[in-house]
């Protein structure tokens, strides 16, 4: 049942998904890249494990789904937190200070750059232009923008996450 395995493992669930997203492009040419987005948007990452299945059902050597897999930064190879803040580092953005909104942000969550918060709740990522640049500097937390940020205001933001999300919980 559950797999508890490291982030190369992969549950029974997550094979199935694999299996079942690569049925439904079977024949296509060309469908590693499809393939490899759909998977991570149903589990969040793409594991070891699940990226061998996806080279099985595939027909697509592993090495290859290994190697598009990393050199696409849209891929995580890591699992990541619930919400994933992506701070753009585009040239806009750096220029009105991105940089230290990044900063704020992992200290105000105690992680690096391109990590996940222990707890689990945040990934923190630099990200090229999210094509907002007129709201430069912006972040996005999931599906969220905002923009014309201050180092404070991308802090209250966060902590704004953590408590509506906590229902209480432990920030103030
Ligand atoms: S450079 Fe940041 S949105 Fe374009």
């Amino acid at each position: 049942m559950a797999n508890t395995a490291g982030s190369g493992g992969a549950t029974p669930e997550q094979l199935s998904v694999v299996d079942r997203i690569a049925e439904g492009l079977a024949g296509v040419r060309g469908a590693l890249i499809p393939m490899l987005q759909e998977v991570q948007a149903e589990i969040g990452y793409l594991p070891m494990a699940v990226m061998e299945r996806i080279s099985e059902r595939s027909g697509v050597p592993a090495a290859r789904v290994f190697g598009v897999a990393s050199f696409y930064s849209q891929f995580r190879l890591e699992p990541v937190g619930r919400y994933v803040i992506r701070v753009c580092q585009g040239t806009a953005c750096h220029v009105q200070g991105a940089v230290a909104v990044a900063e704020a942000i992992c200290d105000e969550l105690g992680v690096a750059e391109g990590g996940t918060t222990e707890d689990g709740k945040f990934t923190v990522e630099s990200v090229a232009c999210l094509g907002c640049c007129s709201l430069a500097p912006v972040m996005m937390v999931d599906e969220d923008t905002y923009g014309r940020l201050t180092p404070e205001q991308a802090r209250d933001i966060v902590k704004n996450y953590g408590i509506a999300r906590d229902e209480g919980g432990a920030k103030a």
